[in-house]
């Protein structure tokens, strides 16, 4: 598997602007960047937009997504609208994953619309029980090569059927970043970048296959890796 950099920073707040530096890069460069839900990114994006608020020659698209309407607050899309859009003074395109249809179609609509995209950054964040994006110790989604975005169902709160885009979509990305933070995630950070691929560390088996794999963790998550 490729190696991962690991980017250890003394804060959660030095965390987030160590993955904001990055989304605004990719911003001025232009591309298309898969972004992350849950709650950790929210600082990095509202950074990002401080950073950089010309987003217009970005494609946004969502790693994952809780399948409820987009201005639920556990919909991913709306923690990306609030934290990131808002703040912007020039728009990218967003390619919602439509939360509010049944996942099945939401999945479809997906892989139609994301079919012949290369990502050029995938932003993920990392589960206590070591999944990424809706891609959940032993799910049957951890497998899936063929299709680019599926029905997943969550290992964790909140337990809204999801859809997810697939490990060989994530790791086609040229840049793939992780962020974690805290206590919580160390042990599943342990696994995940210094272990070997494992079904049940599904956040281990997400490597750039041409590219980067970066790992930025505050140190409280950083605990279980050995430094250098
Ligand atoms: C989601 C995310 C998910 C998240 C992890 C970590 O839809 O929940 O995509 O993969 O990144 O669950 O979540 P926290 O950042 O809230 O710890």
């Amino acid at each position: 598997m490729p190696a991962v950099q690991l980017v250890v920073v003394d804060s959660a707040e030095e965390a987030a602007h160590e993955a904001a530096e990055r989304l605004a890069r990719l911003a001025r460069a232009g591309g298309h960047v898969a972004l992350a839900g849950g709650s950790t990114p929210r600082r990095a994006y509202e950074l990002a937009a401080l950073l950089e608020p010309d987003w217009s020659r970005v494609e946004i698209w969502f790693g994952d997504e809780r399948c409820v309407p987009p201005d639920d607050p556990r919909s991913n899309y709306h923690l990306v609208r609030v934290a990131l859009l808002d703040g912007l003074a020039r728009l990218p395109v967003v390619h919602r994953i439509r939360g509010e249809l049944e996942p099945a179609e939401a999945a479809a609509l997906c892989e139609h619309a994301l079919a012949g995209v290369a990502l050029d950054l995938v932003l993920l964040g990392l589960g206590a029980d070591g999944h990424t994006a809706s891609l959940f110790p032993g799910s049957p989604a951890l497998d899936e090569r063929d299709h680019l975005a599926v029905e997943a169902q969550p290992g964790l709160d909140p337990r809204v059927p999801r859809v997810t885009l697939t490990v060989p979509v994530l790791s086609g990305a040229s840049e793939v970043v992780f962020l974690a933070v805290g206590a919580e995630k160390a042990e599943a950070a342990a696994r995940a970048f210094a272990g070997g691929p494992d079904s049940a560390t599904p956040a281990s088996l997400v490597r750039s296959a041409a590219g980067t794999t970066t790992a930025i963790l505050d140190r409280a998550a950083a605990a279980g890796l050995s430094p250098g």
